[in-house]
């Protein structure tokens, strides 16, 4: 069995991601489950195989200790960990090849505190997981803002331990000529100098993160699913080594 993450900053495109990516594998008759990590998410596109809300739903949190909402998200992603084992148990008990997991919309919440660690590494197991980071096209056509997702996408990478695609999330959203910058920045291109003048420190920041780019930020756009054959022939190759799993 694989685990294919999706986190990203709030609005991203995670969940809109997992819906189209799952339906993008069914046609390919493929066996894909998928599970919501998100204790506060409302309304979900699509069915999810496990739901963390049958265990801790945000609102609740919310009315039974009367928090605010930051705070009972807060609470309700460290409870996550208090119902681990059952949770794990719950997941391990889905079969399908693939199970795309869908987690909180802040990046931080999962990712910098235990919750995302434990549960990258406990569910899956002995099994093999990726983590697809998507970085909005939106935000990071600019230059600076690139180099932040980046740097966020590399701080995720490192704190989950697993192996890690960025993906360009949203590319209908962007011009032509945005687009041609991002794929030339993705193969270490231009960059320094759409950033302009910055100092000794950005500098050596900057091309240090630049040189550990394995795999250029792949473009996607979830609703025309472009991109996806690039992202699921990436998948295959950090997973199987290239072989198709069906
Ligand atoms: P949270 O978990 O709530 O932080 O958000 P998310 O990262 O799961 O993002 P979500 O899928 O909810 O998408 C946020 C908004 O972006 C929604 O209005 C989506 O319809 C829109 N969206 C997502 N992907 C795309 C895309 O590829 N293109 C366009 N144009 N809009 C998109």
């Amino acid at each position: 069995m694989y685990y294919v993450f999706f986190t990203g900053t709030a609005g991203s495109g995670k969940t809109t991601m997992v819906k189209e990516f799952q339906e993008y594998l069914l046609d390919q008759e493929m066996d894909v489950a998928v599970v919501n990590m998100d204790p506060a998410v409302e309304r979900l596109p699509y069915t999810p195989d496990f739901d963390v809300r049958d265990y801790v739903d945000a609102m609740e949190v919310m009315e039974r200790y009367g928090l605010g909402p930051n705070s009972s998200l807060i609470v309700s992603v460290d409870l996550l960990l208090t119902k681990a084992t059952e949770i794990k148990n719950d997941i391990g008990n889905i079969e399908a090849n693939y199970v795309l997991v869908d987690t909180p919309g802040q990046v931080e919440l999962f990712a910098y505190r235990d919750t995302g660690r434990t549960f990258s590494s406990l569910l899956v197991g002995d099994s093999k997981s990726v983590n697809v980071f998507l970085l909005d096209a939106f935000l990071a056509r600019d230059a600076r803002s690139y180099v932040s997702l980046l740097l966020l996408s590399s701080s995720v990478r490192f704190k989950l331990g697993i192996p890690q695609l960025n993906v360009l999330s949203k590319i209908d959203l962007i011009s032509k000529d945005e687009l041609n910058n991002l794929l030339e920045w993705g193969q270490g291109e231009g960059l320094m100098d759409s950033l302009g003048v910055i100092d000794d420190y950005s500098f050596e920041l900057v091309k240090t993160l630049v040189e550990s780019l394995e795999v250029p930020p792949i473009p996607v756009s979830s609703p025309s699913r472009q991109g996806f054959d690039e992202l699921y022939a990436e998948l295959q190759r950090v997973l199987a080594g290239g072989e198709d799993y069906a």
